[in-house]
């Protein structure tokens, strides 16, 4: 296994992975670069505003890389172009792999992964305009991971500076295992570093995935929600310092943290649509706790006062966090995902 440490991403999540999020999570040592949730890509597109400000408000200091989903090579090279004259991103990414069916229905996201000559021309048109790093973010394959040979031998010859896997393939979503073999594979024949995703949701899935794969980079998405503290927990463990335990008083604290930079960056505060705002994120923070008490009181909660009082009662204690966010071998609801259909 290489002795550098990995790079760490904060995988992108629409609703989910935005600014007020990053900036909370940054507090708590955070990635050391972060991926918008998508800018959408058609003939009349321009990037929305919105996730505009995620780059160009940051103040995290760390590196931001632009995503795009769409299918069209112009109008995603018209649209890297706009992405680097408004913002200072430091590269420009493309989703291959969202499994939505609005998405997939326009042959976009994951639907790409059945035409490997469509990602052929998206590269081409892309590489000559993109003035950072010029990555892509796939799945295994549509309907199974043998169509990840075909795919490996499509990437190995593309003019990229680096490919995210997301182990698994479009059909199975979220929940299956994670194949890593793929990733390993993909590491040792690709010209280029590659950056492992999947179900990292603790230091001990970090490092098996490290080791399993020896990826140069990981990436982390709903994990860091639950756990913001994920990113430093694993630097610490890959250098053997002692490892920061977050208690359920500091998941609070982030909470609140998280409650308030929300608000921060909402036009209208209105508190019951605010509540519902944040239930987004609970959705992952709650797993784990109480034995699913906490989420499905959580997803109760309409008032703000309702909320904390629910919060307030599993976590004002200073016991340790759960490592882990199953319990008893059960999936709780954050990773039965929520992803926009
Ligand atoms: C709510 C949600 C939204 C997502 N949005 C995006 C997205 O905008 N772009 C993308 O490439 N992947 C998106 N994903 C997939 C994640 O980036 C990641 O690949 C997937 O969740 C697996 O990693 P994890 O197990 O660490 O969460 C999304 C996932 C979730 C749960």
């Amino acid at each position: 296994m290489t002795a550098t440490p990995p790079t760490l991403s904060l995988a992108p999540m629409q609703d989910v992975s935005t600014l007020p999020l990053w900036q909370v999570m940054h507090r708590r040592g955070g990635p050391d670069v972060y991926v918008t949730e998508y800018f959408r890509v058609h003939s009349d597109s321009h990037p929305s505003k919105e996730i505009l400000r995620s780059i160009t408000e940051s103040y995290t200091g760390k590196p931001v890389i632009a995503q795009m989903i769409g299918n069209d090579p112009a109008d995603l090279a018209r649209t890297a172009i706009e992405l680097q004259s408004r913002s200072d991103c430091a590269g420009i990414d493309v989703n291959l792999g969202c499994p939505a069916p609005r998405i997939c229905g326009k042959k976009s996201g994951g639907a790409l992964l059945m035409d490997l000559d469509l990602i052929r021309e998206i590269a081409d048109a892309l590489r000559p305009v993109v003035t950072g790093s010029l990555t892509f973010k796939t799945r295994l394959g549509f309907e199974t991971e043998r169509e990840f040979q075909d795919l490996l031998a499509l990437f190995a010859t593309l003019p990229l500076d680096g490919l995210a896997i997301h182990g698994r393939t479009v059909r199975e979503k979220y929940q299956s295992d994670v194949h890593t073999d793929e990733i390993a594979q993909a590491v040792l024949e690709l010209p280029y570093p590659v950056t492992a995703n999947g179900s990292i949701v603790s230091v001990q899935s970090a490092l098996a995935m490290r080791k399993k794969t020896n990826a140069a980079g990981l990436m982390i998405g709903r994990g860091a929600i639950r756990n913001p503290w994920i990113f430093d927990q694993v630097r610490q463990a890959i250098a053997g310092e002692e490892m920061f335990q977050p208690t359920l008083i500091d998941l609070k604290d982030y909470i609140s943290d998280l409650y308030e930079a929300v608000a921060a960056t909402s036009t209208k505060f209105h508190e019951k649509s605010h509540v519902t705002r944040l239930k987004k994120f609970m959705n992952y923070i709650s797993s784990g706790i109480s034995d699913g008490q906490f989420t499905d009181e959580i997803r109760r909660a309409v008032t703000p006062a309702d909320f904390w009082e629910v919060c307030d009662r599993h976590l004002d204690s200073p016991e340790k966090m759960a490592a882990d966010p199953f319990a008893d071998g059960r999936l709780f609801c954050g990773f039965e995902v929520l992803v926009n259909s």
